[in-house]
């Protein structure tokens, strides 16, 4: 008595090669990268191994080696000197973002697609996501709507690629695309946190962005872990706005709800494999508990095969590098 049907016929050497069903590569990959205006040397993030904060005068170098190992595109994230309860440092055309935008593509042209991210907790003194009403204590979201479309326009002016708003405000896609095309710049896409949860696996970023709250949580703006059809209606909404890709973030723990979202909407869909997914694999590495590359490549791997067509991760670098091999 023998099966004939036997699945490991094919599980050998290069016929495995033909049969994979999911491939990973560079051209999937975004790098997150942040730039510091009060940095004077480049400085690691304590709590993100290899995640670097850049001072303005490292940006183009780190985006030319980021180049260099086939990546060809980057998230920008900016940290401010000065941060107020209106986030004025956020959209004017020399402050930070903006400065490293135009540097970058200066230098690297079309070799490099700069999007950034658009938000205001970096920018803000409380480090919320926009306006606050100084008695609830809640965004206000209306009112955050128009400072978002300055936000994104001043990105777009800089030389931004495309913008990519964070802030899981209702509305915010329709007001940044209104406010790109009222200044011509109707050709620069939106790349949509359209399902954000509110995760605690954003701990490590808020070392590396400064952008800790000082009061209160995100969980009236960003989504409740326990649900997947509000992010099929998040995502909805962000298309009808003008969405061109739509993002789903932490990646790992949300892999159905990016599943999900492919399936209903076939729509080009981004991952954010977050600060605490990259966190959690590094220190396990170094402590010699995983192989740090072989759980780099399964979990970028596994988000692929979910649905996302790709994925922004601090592993960008290590993983290209690998792939490159
Ligand atoms: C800001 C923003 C956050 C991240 C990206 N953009 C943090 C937050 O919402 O608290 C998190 C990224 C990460 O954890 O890697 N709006």
């Amino acid at each position: 008595m023998y099966p004939n049907i036997r699945m490991r016929r094919l599980r050998n050497g290069k016929i495995g090669n033909l049969i994979r069903e999911t491939s990973l590569g560079v051209d999937d990959l975004i790098y997150p990268m942040f730039v510091d205006e009060t940095a004077e040397s480049i400085v690691e993030v304590p709590s993100m191994e290899g995640v670097l904060r850049l001072p303005l005068s490292e940006v183009v170098s780190e985006a030319r080696n980021v180049a260099d190992l086939g990546i060809s595109s980057l998230m920008l994230f900016g940290i401010p000197s000065q941060k107020d309860e209106k986030g004025s440092s956020a959209y004017g055309d020399n402050d930070i973002v903006q400065q490293a935008t135009r540097a970058i593509k200066e230098e690297l042209g079309d070799d490099m697609v700069v999007i950034t991210d658009v938000c205001m907790c970096e920018y803000t003194s409380h480090g919320h996501c926009g306006i606050i009403d100084n008695e609830t204590h809640d965004v206000i979201n209306d009112e955050t709507l128009p400072i978002l479309g300055k936000i994104a326009a001043s990105h777009a002016r800089a030389g931004a690629d495309m913008v990519a708003p964070s802030g899981m405000m209702d509305g915010m896609v329709g007001a940044i695309r209104q406010s790109l095309d009222q200044e011509n710049f109707s050709d620069v896409p939106i790349m949509s946190y359209a399902a954000k949860y509110c995760s605690a696996f954003y701990g490590p970023f808020r070392d590396a962005a400064d952008s800790c709250y000082c009061f209160g949580d995100r969980s009236t703006y960003q989504m409740d872990p326990a649900n997947s059809d509000e992010a099929l209606r998040e995502v909805e909404l962000d298309i009808m706005e003008g969405g061109d890709i739509v993002m789903v973030k932490p990646a790992l723990p949300y892999l159905d709800i990016i599943y999900r979202i492919k399936q209903e909407f076939g729509m080009p869909t981004a991952a954010y494999s977050v600060s605490g997914e990259y966190s959690m694999l590094k220190a396990a590495a170094q402590q010699g508990w995983l192989d740090e590359k072989k759980v780099m490549y399964e979990s970028l791997m596994s988000i692929k095969r979910a649905g996302a067509d790709m994925i922004i991760t601090y592993f960008a670098k290590e993983m290209a590098q690998l792939l490159n091999e």
